[in-house]
């Protein structure tokens, strides 16, 4: 008998997540040396961590034979106080990932529930979505934005969670202001949005979404130090919701689910506004370049938001073999239903003209 007839049965045809190639994989397979390969791939931070983050590694590593705080006290009050809610209101999680399973745990069940979000939006949400054996209602989007006004009509009486991502990967688009908030207070009170912002920090004019937690709404706000804090290796990420939401959530979590380093990291990253600043500026300058550049050679692409531009290259499959082989990784889009498109994260602008120059060599 095959080991498959005893596994649950919603695994079998579950395809798992397709991450960015490792630098490691790539300089194995094509016997390149890793310094020679450039990632693009994973939308992460070109100028690594916070210096104060590597730091304050080194002093808790000293500490590991201890289980972490499994409150994670120190990190909830910090980023509570910064952004002027109650420690109550903060949930930690191994990565924001972790806490987008703690939302299917907390608010479904197989057969009794659907869960609804955008055509092309982050593709661990309808992932989750699978493990759990959960109806998942995908709305076609507008032009590679959310669409409000179809993501509303898709929702039925037993749909428990929508999930909106502004910035939305692999898109790069996000929903303006006042439209967000007009949805969110459109919304039935037996659904709970969560409110994915991953890449919250690379926006100009950002939507005042944590308030938002304090008024009454469902809403469960997501953040993530695996980007703008350069933290992604560590997976540490947070969500922020009323007090009676996060009560829930924390019943998900495993007891010592934020990892003593990550949470040493993250609560030194978070109070270094000049490394974030500085991530910001490149990464702002960068997309400005990459974007000109497409235009310049006529490559359709969707107008970002994030620190990654989503680009038109014709055989996206192929664009992408040629480029990992030649070390320079993108993210492929064909398991997004994006066969012509590619993915590319804002590096260096070393990294990005080394980018340019092959891309063009590729084409
Ligand atoms: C939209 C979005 N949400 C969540 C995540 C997960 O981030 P992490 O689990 O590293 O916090 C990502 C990562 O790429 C993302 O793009």
């Amino acid at each position: 008998m095959s080991i498959w007839n005893l596994a649950n049965q919603s695994l079998q045809k579950l395809v798992p997540y397709e991450p960015g190639k490792p630098i490691d994989d790539v300089a194995r397979e094509l016997g390149l040396p890793p310094s020679g390969i450039i990632k693009l791939a994973s939308n992460e931070n070109p100028l690594g961590p916070s210096p104060k983050a590597v730091e304050a590694i080194t002093q808790a590593a000293r500490s590991v034979h201890i289980y972490p705080d499994g409150g994670s006290f120190h990190l909830a009050s910090a980023i509570a106080t910064k952004l002027g809610v109650d420690r109550s209101q903060i949930i930690l999680g191994n990565g924001s990932n972790e806490i987008i399973e703690f939302a299917y745990h907390a608010f479904t069940a197989p057969g009794q529930s659907s869960v609804v979000a955008s055509r092309y939006a982050f593709a661990v949400y309808r992932l989750m979505a699978e493990l759990f054996n959960i109806e998942f209602i995908e709305v076609p989007d507008r032009d590679f934005h959310h669409d409000l006004t179809a993501l509303r009509a898709a929702l039925r009486p037993d749909t428990r969670l929508l999930f909106l991502a502004s910035p939305n990967n692999p898109t790069g688009t996000r929903i303006p202001n006042a439209e967000l908030e007009a949805f969110l207070r459109s919304l039935p009170p037996h659904v709970v949005t969560v409110l994915d912002e991953a890449y919250y920090e690379f926006m100009d004019n950002p939507p005042p979404s944590i308030q938002w937690t304090q008024q009454g709404l469902n809403l469960i706000v997501l953040r993530t130090f695996s980007k703008i804090q350069g933290l992604a290796g560590l997976r540490i990420g947070y969500g922020v919701a009323s007090r009676e939401i996060t009560e829930v959530l924390q019943r998900c979590r495993q007891p010592f689910n934020a990892n003593a380093l990550a949470q040493a990291a993250a609560l030194a990253a978070l109070n270094d506004s000049a490394h974030e600043e500085k991530t910001r500026q490149l990464t702002g300058l960068g997309r400005e370049k990459l974007e000109s550049f497409a235009r310049q050679h006529s490559l359709d692409h969707v107008k970002s938001e994030a620190n990654f531009v989503l680009i038109k290259v014709g055989d996206g499959q192929k664009v992408f073999t040629e480029l990992l082989q030649r070390g320079v990784i993108v993210r492929s889009m064909k398991s997004y239903g994006l066969p012509e498109w590619i993915r590319v994260s804002i590096g260096t602008p070393a990294e990005m003209e080394r980018f340019e120059k092959e891309l063009l060599e590729v084409l």
